[in-house]
């Protein structure tokens, strides 16, 4: 494993009352790098961005942040360290304009971050007193990320970020992110249902399926061999059985 790694997870399981809803999960993600988390409904993905950010406690195994074991701290403390969720809900308030929200996420007076961050998503300049619950939800989404990104995160962990939102918008923000990740050294974690958009603007993937992971390798890989995440995807439980955590080449 690389010297530079922002966050790590080692051997986790999470879950709810006791029960485990991912189990053995293993990954890292260094500055600059995006790592696409896939997998079906219900595969556990959801579950395992929130143990990384401390709203669900893990069950077994370790989050560490630049090697430190996070262990009970609690998400405000997470966050601290410079782990942000962007929840699939988007966490905005419908209520405040584009300023306030803004306002409220920069830590301190920084003019020169907001407008780097606003580049990255121009269509919100022109939206800076509207209400939030009036816009589009992928303008919500570009906000969601903006806000989260004025804070200068290590980590940012994105959840569905496509949710509702048309492929074209997709297709626009996913470079974006990962454009923004290169230049300011962050490591991403994206849950996506668009598979391939996805992979196109990721480093590597990793393949849930029933909590477990069922495929990983470069995301260039899993494009090429695309048979391969299908059947991770559909083929589920036969796939896991005779390929234990199968690696692509890395
Ligand atoms: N609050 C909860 N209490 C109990 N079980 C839950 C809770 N949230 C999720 N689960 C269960 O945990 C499992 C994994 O759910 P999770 O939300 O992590 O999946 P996911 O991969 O994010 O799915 P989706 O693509 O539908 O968002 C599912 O079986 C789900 O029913
Ligand atoms: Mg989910």
């Amino acid at each position: 494993m690389p010297d530079d790694v922002l966050l790590e997870t080692r051997d986790l399981a999470a879950g709810y009352n006791g029960v485990p809803a991912v189990r053995g999960l293993t990954l890292s993600v260094g500055p600059g790098e995006v790592v696409a988390l896939l997998g079906p409904n219900g595969a556990g993905k959801t579950t395992s961005l929130l143990a990384m950010v401390g709203l669900v406690a893990p069950l077994a195994g370790e989050v560490r942040v630049r090697g430190e074991p996070l262990g009970r701290r609690k998400p405000h403390q997470i966050a601290r360290v410079g782990v942000l969720l962007v929840p699939d809900d988007r966490g905005i308030f419908f209520g405040l304009t584009v300023r306030e929200h803004l306002r409220l996420a920069g830590r301190k007076n920084d003019p020169s971050r907001e407008a780097q961050v606003l580049d990255s998503f121009p269509v919100l300049r022109g939206l800076d007193g509207r209400k939030a619950g009036l816009m589009s939800g992928g303008e919500q989404q570009m906000l969601a990320i903006a806000k989260a990104l004025l804070a200068r995160p290590k980590v940012l962990i994105i959840d569905e970020m496509s949710l509702g939102l048309a492929p074209k918008i997709v297709q626009e923000m996913l470079p974006a992110i990962r454009d923004l990740a290169r230049a300011d050294g962050i490591g991403v974690v994206l849950v996506e249902q668009h598979i391939e958009l996805a992979l196109s603007i990721a480093d590597r993937g990793v393949i849930l399926n029933h909590g477990r992971v069922v495929l990983r390798g470069a995301a260039s890989d899993l494009l090429r061999d695309r048979h391969l995440v299908e059947a991770a995807y559909f083929g589920a439980e036969e796939f896991a059985s005779e390929n234990d955590d199968k690696t692509l080449a890395v």
